[in-house]
């Protein structure tokens, strides 16, 4: 791609030189026959300065005219700079408007969140939106690699499906000709299937909850990546899922420093995530939340009271997780509170071989794992319990029927990661465009 152009990431190649930069307004100010902008241009922010005698009369008043979130193309020195933000300035010799920017909506002052949220489209161009952002951006790459430097294949699952995979209570509905098809709440089932035909495989896409809840954690469409290994099990998943998180946690505070020191991110929690993370049964963490001392301070917070044999709660996964400095990983869940394809534990049957990442600072569960049922009959029984159409699963019921294994994976939801890296309060920060149960806009 040839450019006339620079960007404001590659100054540090250009210092003392006269370069072109095209960006937008992001803020302007005066001081007698100075006139200062903050210029970015999705790279970065620079402050450029013009005194009256370095640009054309014409240029000058263009400085003084153009409007907060015009585009603009500036020609100008490159000085280092330490005390500026990003350590460069520019001296303008030549500027332009290319295009006049109406009354910029978002102004430097405190908007409520719905306001932001509603101008989603133009946000998206604020410091702490596209710190954010960027570190999601790191956060997949560095997924992907993850995978890719271990020789996991890439298998897409479909997003149109005919059955539901994680319970029928948050299926969204799609009249797909004369048939009904739901929008996927998980690739897991279709990646079952192609572990057994590549080995190790991930899928990465758009998932959905017809979730109700207007929780902190809760989106409607959310991304997940989903690993799937032949002949893992439980122990192994645990081992890949610590692996995996510390990983992409190590990527971020290795490639996103600047991004994150936007968002006032104090990292030093961060480093601490490197494996092994505590286990503990769920039974172990029922006994502490069924404990004195748990049950206080859920009365004090008004949070509900955990009762054993429940999910966790918010509350409770944060009393949990603040006992440890990195992610807490909890598995032998009572089988009877999750999905129905999760293989039981031969030592005690009414617990599941499956796992929740708690990530710490009461970020909550980022993954969801489990070793899969590969026994066919047991299988089917599980479908016919869970009142689940047997007709559609008969393709899921093949894998047990042609060489079956046992294979276990997960699913790491990229929002609830990305949102406890970057320290941010709401999932929906760390997606472009958020749907929730009140928001479809825009
Ligand atoms: O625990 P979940 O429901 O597990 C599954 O879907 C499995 N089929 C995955 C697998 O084993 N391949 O969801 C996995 C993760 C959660 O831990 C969470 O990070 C995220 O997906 N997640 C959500 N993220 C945002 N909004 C929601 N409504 C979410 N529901 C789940
Ligand atoms: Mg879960």
């Amino acid at each position: 791609m040839t450019r006339d152009w620079v960007y404001i990431r590659e100054l540090g190649e250009h210092v003392g030189e006269t370069v072109l930069l095209k960006g937008w307004v992001y803020q302007k100010r005066s001081s007698g026959k100075i006139r200062f902008l903050v210029l970015r241009d999705g790279t970065g922010f620079l402050q450029c300065v013009a005194g009256a005698r370095d640009v054309t009369p014409e240029a000058f008043e263009a400085l003084d005219k153009v409007t907060a979130e015009s585009s603009v193309a500036v020609r100008g020195t490159v000085r280092k700079d330490d005390r500026a933000p990003g350590g460069f300035e520019l001296g303008i010799s030549e500027f332009s408007v290319i295009h006049l920017a109406a009354e910029y909506p978002i102004q430097p002052k405190d908007h409520g969140v719905e306001f932001l949220f509603d101008h989603r489209h133009l946000y998206l161009r604020s410091r702490t939106p596209h710190a954010a952002l960027s570190v999601r951006n790191e956060v997949i790459q560095a997924c992907r690699d993850f995978f890719y430097e271990r020789d996991f294949v890439l298998i897409d699952s479909p997003i149109l499906t005919p059955n539901a995979c994680e319970g029928t209570s948050t299926l969204f509905e799609t009249p797909y000709f004369d048939q009904t098809a739901y929008l996927t709440q998980s690739g897991q089932l279709y990646l079952e299937p192609a572990c057994m035909a590549f080995g190790r495989v991930y899928c990465f896409g758009p998932t959905f909850r017809a979730e109700k809840s207007k929780t902190r954690r809760h989106l409607t469409e959310f991304w997940m990546i989903e690993p799937e290994v032949a002949f893992l099990e439980l122990s192994g998943l645990l081992e890949l899922a610590e692996e995996f998180v510390s990983y992409v946690v190590g990527r971020a505070l290795e490639r996103c420093r600047e991004d994150l020191k936007v968002l006032e991110r104090d990292t030093r929690l961060l480093e601490n995530v490197v494996p092994p993370f505590p286990r503990l049964t769920y039974g172990e963490a029922a006994k502490f939340l069924t404990g004195p001392e748990a049950q206080k301070k859920m009365a004090e917070a008004g949070a509900p009271l955990f009762t054993h044999g429940s999910d966790f709660g918010g509350f409770d996964e944060t009393l949990l997780t603040q006992q440890f400095d990195r992610p807490v990983m909890v598995t032998h869940w009572p089988a009877a509170i999750k999905a129905f394809y999760m293989q039981p534990d031969p030592q005690d049957p009414g617990k599941a071989l499956c796992v929740d990442v708690l990530a710490p600072e009461g970020y909550g569960e980022i993954i969801g794992g489990s070793q899969r049922i590969h026994d066919h009959d047991l299988l089917l029984a599980r479908i016919q319990e869970h009142q689940l159409p047997v007709s559609a699963f008969q393709w899921y019921l093949d894998i047990r029927r042609y060489g079956t294994v046992p294979h276990a994976g997960f699913g790491m939801g990229i929002e609830r990661c990305v949102t406890w890296i970057t320290g941010l309060p709401h999932l929906r920060e760390a997606v472009p465009y958020p749907r929730q149960i009140n928001r479809l806009y825009p």
